[in-house]
């Protein structure tokens, strides 16, 4: 059987299936190698629409992948490396976690490509205000999949918010991305119409099991548990956009766009096709993103706020 590529050439199975599995090894062999990925093409994209020569960023809740290595050479890998391609000037890295902070530390330490500090704070409950250096700023904070259980209360989604942009200047920005809580709300109530069972749906690459029924998205407090294959469950709170768009407002944040990662492929996909196919392993006549990848890349967003300036009003 051949299979048949966007270019109309027709590439034997076999050699898909070599190319495929090379590209896997690349992506160091998870299932969801294809989604996880695209994240990194995501990151890639976004920093560079807003990063400029000589930025100070803040990081928060960074995780292990901010100072991961790239693994393909060019664009992809960390977002330190996207930091070093468009030469920032100093990053300050936020976590909750003190082995995860270090770990970024000792990554950053091996090239040193910008100035960096590196500090470990719990944002639910502390103000960063009081972490970070006195005068310190930013002109862009980025929070990739860190927000989002924030939302368990107003106080830690209200703590959060406020910590995350507190040193943000004006006219800087706020972007990052998040689980999409329409995506998974909508699917939640195709399976339980009614709204009075806790839902379960998803493929072979995830399940999603709401912890309560669907009577209410609250703006608050509404849970469900991810599984994924070969990770750890994780508990996560859906983001009431409404809500976050009000909390953003109080702290003068303009709401630059809130893109779905499968709208966001659309609209980027040629202007960043060659780090798209350099990060995904693909080649010339063999780019795709395959359905079971598709559906768990579905259930992400990307967000931009941006804080205004002084004497600007809120559209
Ligand atoms: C899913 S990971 C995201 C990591 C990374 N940004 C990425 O793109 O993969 C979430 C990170 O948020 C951190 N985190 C969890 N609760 C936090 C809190 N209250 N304050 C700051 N960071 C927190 C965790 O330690 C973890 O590193």
């Amino acid at each position: 059987m051949e299979q048949t590529e966007t270019t109309g050439r027709s590439v034997p199975s076999s050699a898909v299936a070599a190319h495929m599995q090379a590209a896997q090894e690349r992506a160091r062999v998870h299932p969801a190698w294809q989604a996880l990925n695209f994240e990194k093409w995501i990151k890639c994209v976004i920093l560079g629409d807003v990063l400029d020569e000589g930025d100070e960023v803040l990081e928060i809740s960074c995780g292990h992948t901010g100072a991961e290595d790239s693994n393909t050479g060019g664009a992809g890998g960390g977002t330190h490396h996207t930091y070093a391609r468009h030469k920032i000037q100093h990053l300050t890295t936020v976590d909750s976690s003190a082995t995860v902070v270090a770990a970024a530390q000792r990554k950053w330490e091996k090239t040193k490509r910008f100035d960096a500090e590196f500090a470990t704070a719990d944002l639910y409950t502390i103000s960063l205000d009081q972490v970070l250096r006195e005068g310190r700023s930013f002109d862009v904070v980025v929070c990739f999949d860190g927000m989002q259980n924030s939302f368990a209360s107003e106080e830690t989604a209200e703590m959060f918010l406020r910590s995350a942009t507190c040193r943000l200047r004006e006219g800087g920005y706020f972007l990052g991305f998040l689980p999409d809580s329409s995506a998974i709300w909508s699917k939640a109530a195709k399976v339980n119409s009614k709204g009075d069972e806790a839902p379960k749906f998803g493929g072979d690459l995830y399940k999603i099991e709401f912890n309560d029924d669907l009577s209410r998205f609250q703006p608050f407090g509404t849970s469900y548990t991810h599984r994924m294959r070969e990770m750890e469950d994780r508990k996560q709170y859906l983001v009431h956009f409404p809500t976050l768009l009000q909390l953003a407002r109080k702290l003068q944040l303009e709401m630059v766009e809130v893109v779905n990662f499968i709208d966001f492929y659309e609209d980027h996909k040629k202007s960043h096709e060659a780090a798209l196919t350099e990060i995904m392993g693909w080649t010339k006549t063999n780019k795709k993103l395959f359905p079971n990848q598709l559906e768990l890349i579905g259930l992400r967003t990307t967000f931009v706020f941006r804080k205004l300036r002084s004497g600007e009003s809120m559209p």
